[in-house]
């Protein structure tokens, strides 16, 4: 039997991935914080609880993590670990360093010194690029990586750790450039979650109206599950190397209104106001990424469309409130 150990297990993905190891018999470990609210750390995996054996950790305790990988002795560890708002990380940038960057370079040092045939997955992101495009208007490997947030900058840290840790010590390590993904477990203060769970709540008669930020940002959106589908082949590929996830396709998140509102039978133009509460600092304006080699190589395609995954979430939502 295999043993992964997943970092950021109680998140989005982390929830899936660890249904996905399980399904194909893995022993899955995974790290979660301690909260104070003890029902907080496991929400997203109650269904699967009784098949993972959970650590209490954090990215930032390095003796801690040494001790759980020394005690686990996993095959593959997939670190999903992370601060992951990409707002909030302009107002706790030294935090977001810390545990999306440097973090990272603890657990490679720990794979250098004590387990080098470790398969390490580092959860990298489309983030990174910034505004940077391609002339064809698509982001790849190749396209330049400035980032525009403590985030993509703590990102964009990590992913070249992740390059130089493979190339100077022969590590199995890769990276996973995943655009933007939901899924009804998406965090709502995420736009599509926040969107979705408040137009609800306008449709149930509890709020009567949505106030947001940039309307005008373009998001290359897939579900979460088809993404994790992809992390582990890019784990399973014999050759470690970094890979885009993404539909290649984008929307606004306009559209995104449009769409969940008219839905539930609502026009979003008479509910939809815009502060600069929730506007960037420096905005990320267009993302599509180019998974042609991903999918070509790895033979991996996206499933579940924007629309049916948009429906999933409103289901959700509605049986929720
Ligand atoms: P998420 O739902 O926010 O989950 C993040 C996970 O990281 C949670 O389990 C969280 O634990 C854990 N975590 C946060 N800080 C930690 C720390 N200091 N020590 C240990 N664990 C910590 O994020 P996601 O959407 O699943 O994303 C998974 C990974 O992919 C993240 O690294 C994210 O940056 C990256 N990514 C996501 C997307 C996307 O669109 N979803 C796209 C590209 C890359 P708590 O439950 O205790 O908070
Ligand atoms: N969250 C949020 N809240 N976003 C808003 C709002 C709002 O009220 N109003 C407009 N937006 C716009 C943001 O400015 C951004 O352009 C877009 O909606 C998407 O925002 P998020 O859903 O918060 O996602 P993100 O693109 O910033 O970051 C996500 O994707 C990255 C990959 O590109 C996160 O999952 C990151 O962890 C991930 O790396």
């Amino acid at each position: 039997m295999k043993k992964a150990l997943i970092l950021g297990i109680s998140g989005q993905d982390g929830s899936y991935l660890a249904k996905l190891l399980i399904s194909m018999n893995y022993e899955v470990h995974g790290v979660v914080r301690r909260h104070s609210i003890s029902e907080n750390q496991t929400s997203r995996i109650d269904e699967v609880i009784n098949d993972v054996k959970l650590h209490y950790g954090d990215l930032i305790d390095m003796p801690g993590l040494f001790n759980i990988i020394h005690k686990v002795r996993p095959d593959e560890i997939y670190n999903l670990a992370a601060m992951s708002q990409v707002k909030i990380s302009s107002e706790m940038p030294y935090y977001t360093l810390q545990v999306n960057g440097l973090s990272v370079v603890n657990i490679l040092e720990i794979i250098k010194n004590f387990f080098p045939s470790i398969k390490f997955y580092q959860a990298s992101s489309s983030e990174m690029f910034g505004n940077s495009v391609d002339d064809d208007k698509y982001q790849r490997l190749t396209t330049p990586m400035i980032p525009v947030s403590p985030y993509g900058c703590a990102k964009l840290l990590a992913f070249n750790l992740v390059r130089h840790y493979r190339a100077a010590y022969n590590l199995n390590l890769c990276n996973g450039v995943l655009f933007n993904h939901e899924s009804p477990y998406r965090g709502s203060n995420f736009v599509t979650s926040k969107v979705i769970k408040t137009a609800v709540q306008i449709k149930k008669g509890f709020k009567d109206k949505l106030i947001l930020g940039n309307l005008d940002s373009y998001r290359d959106w897939g579900h979460a599950k088809d993404y994790v589908r992809a992390i582990k082949m890019i784990v399973d590929y014999p050759e470690p190397k970094d890979w885009i996830v993404s539909t290649g396709k984008n929307k606004s998140v306009r559209d995104m209104c449009e769409y969940v509102f008219r839905k539930l039978e609502l026009d979003y133009k008479k509910y939809v106001i815009q502060d600069k509460k929730f506007v960037r600092n420096e905005e990320l304006k267009f993302l599509r990424g180019d998974s042609s080699e991903t999918q070509n190589i790895l033979g991996w395609k996206p499933e579940i469309t924007f629309e049916n995954m948009m429906d999933e979430m409103i289901d959700y939502w509605l049986k929720k409130i």
